[in-house]
């Protein structure tokens, strides 16, 4: 009779010493070691925004991945922003007012990233689904950031993908703050990294393109099998998912989709004139116009004016990095006042060139998808230099461009907005949706 309680006592005592190994295990499993502080300070910084849930999710495409967050706005409801319903819009309005929001001060990113796995996790960077399509189809990147790195982080969280490749121009002249943030976080990924030369961006001048170029080279250098580059600033968000963004570049086929003006719209006194950079004793150097009439450019190019932002086949880029023409133009649009918004688009709209995937036809005739900016238009955010800085009131137009991507946000101004285009890309992805392609497949500036 005691033998046998005794051995009750027993398989009680091992069946209680297994319920505490697994309870262990299984809360290790969830949160192994920092993710709680990671927790706590993310809840601090987001009190009513997104609410975290754990679950794992399986995907009729393919591949399984764990889904974490939900990227849930709890506290406006994004689907009917969406749908532009006007209640829910001033609902949002008066909600923003009274929670003005606290970005993630850019030293913060340090700590966040002290443990790489846990940062990766409870930031949503492993939040993502991979068909084997993607997979085989890799994008590169750049972003070009001078301040506020948390915007940063978000366009590159919308658009990370294992298989892309990301390269981050910081600006020189930007504090040491922000310089450290993105050094810490590019340290957490084998395929996200600094340009190996930056510059000191200044505004409307030579610099800019060439940060792009420095990031194309690398890109180039580093990884042989990207099919396409895609230049963007850190304002920029996009409006397709990975999957989208993939079949469209793939009907592409090679061709560029670089924007071209021609015309009065070319806005003429910014070639007509040499341009030249006097040095400050403090901050950046500045642009002034001379009297001095500017040389008509290299290899009998004709000057067309088109976007710093653009979709570049790789050997488009190939191109742009090698050969002599295009070098030459480099050369001549040193002079240039914004020499981004001519390069590229006298590269790619005059054909005798022989750019890879330049367009043929007249460039003003060429839709173009890259990005999609409001100029001068009813805009429900607010006017920056003439482009809108989106608002939630612009949201339902958003989402149904043809464009990949948006510009731009203001991660301050109406944070909703970008809140909630993100919930909605989340879901999209997830749900794996799929514009209609036939539109894109229509373009006549596609390879065929
Ligand atoms: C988060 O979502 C879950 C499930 O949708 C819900 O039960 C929970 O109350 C939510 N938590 C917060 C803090 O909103
Ligand atoms: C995203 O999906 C969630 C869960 O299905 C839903 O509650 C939410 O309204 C969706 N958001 C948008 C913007 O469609
Ligand atoms: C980083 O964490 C340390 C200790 O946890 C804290 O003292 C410090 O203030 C944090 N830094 C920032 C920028 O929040
Ligand atoms: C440019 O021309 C204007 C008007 O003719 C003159 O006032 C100015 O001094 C000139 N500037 C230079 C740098 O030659
Ligand atoms: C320059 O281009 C024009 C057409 O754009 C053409 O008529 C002319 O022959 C070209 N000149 C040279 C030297 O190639």
């Amino acid at each position: 009779m005691l033998k046998y309680v005794r051995r009750k006592v027993a398989i009680l005592t091992v069946f209680i010493i297994l319920c505490f190994v697994w309870m262990q295990v299984s809360h290790k499993s969830s949160c192994d070691g920092d993710c709680k502080k990671l927790s706590i300070i993310q809840n601090a910084l987001f009190p009513f925004s997104y609410n975290i849930t754990q679950k794992v999710i399986e995907t009729h495409t393919g591949k399984v991945l764990t889904r974490k967050h939900t990227r849930l706005v709890t506290a406006v409801d994004c689907k009917h922003i969406i749908e532009g319903q006007k209640e829910e819009i001033a609902n949002a309005k008066i909600w923003m007012t009274k929670h003005p929001k606290n970005s993630i001060p850019d030293a913060e990113y340090l700590n966040l990233t002290s443990d790489c796995n846990a940062y990766k996790r409870e930031r949503g960077f492993l939040d993502f689904i991979v068909t084997e399509e993607e997979e085989k189809y890799p994008i590169a990147y750049s972003i070009l950031v001078y301040q506020e790195v948390e915007q940063l982080e978000r366009l590159l969280w919308a658009i990370y993908r294992p298989q892309n490749i990301y390269c981050i121009h910081v600006d020189l002249s930007s504090p040491k703050a922000v310089h450290n943030a993105v050094n810490a976080i590019t340290g957490c990924f084998d395929n996200v990294f600094v340009v190996s030369k930056k510059e000191t961006v200044i505004y409307e001048g030579f610099s800019r393109l060439q940060a792009d170029i420095n990031c194309m080279a690398d890109l180039f250098q580093k990884n042989r099998k990207w099919k396409y580059f895609i230049n963007l600033p850190s304002q920029q968000y996009p409006i397709k998912t990975n999957q989208e963004i993939v079949k469209i570049l793939q009907i592409y086929n090679g061709a560029n989709d670089i924007e071209g003006m021609t015309g009065n719209r070319m806005l003429p006194n910014r070639f007509k004139y040499v341009h030249k950079y006097v040095p400050q004793d403090r901050g950046k150097a500045k642009i002034y116009r001379t009297n001095v009439t500017k040389s008509v450019p290299p290899h009998n190019i004709t000057i067309v004016k088109g976007s710093a932002y653009g979709i570049f086949s790789r050997n488009f880029v190939r191109f742009v990095i090698y050969d002599e023409k295009a070098r030459d133009l480099l050369e001549w649009c040193k002079e240039v006042l914004s020499p981004d918004e001519y390069y590229w688009a006298m590269l790619n709209h005059n054909p005798h060139l022989g750019a890879p995937g330049s367009y043929k036809g007249p460039p003003d005739k060429k839709r173009w998808l890259a990005v999609f900016a409001k100029w001068g238009e009813r805009c429900q955010g607010k006017y920056v230099r003439g482009v809108c800085v989106f608002g939630v009131g612009d949201l339902h137009e958003l989402v149904a461009r043809e464009e990949l991507f948006v510009n731009k946000f203001h991660l301050t101004y109406q944070p909703l907005a970008l809140d909630c285009l993100e919930e909605w890309l989340y879901n999209r992805t997830f749900n794996s949706e799929i514009v209609d392609l036939d539109f894109y497949r229509n373009l006549p500036f596609i390879l065929r």
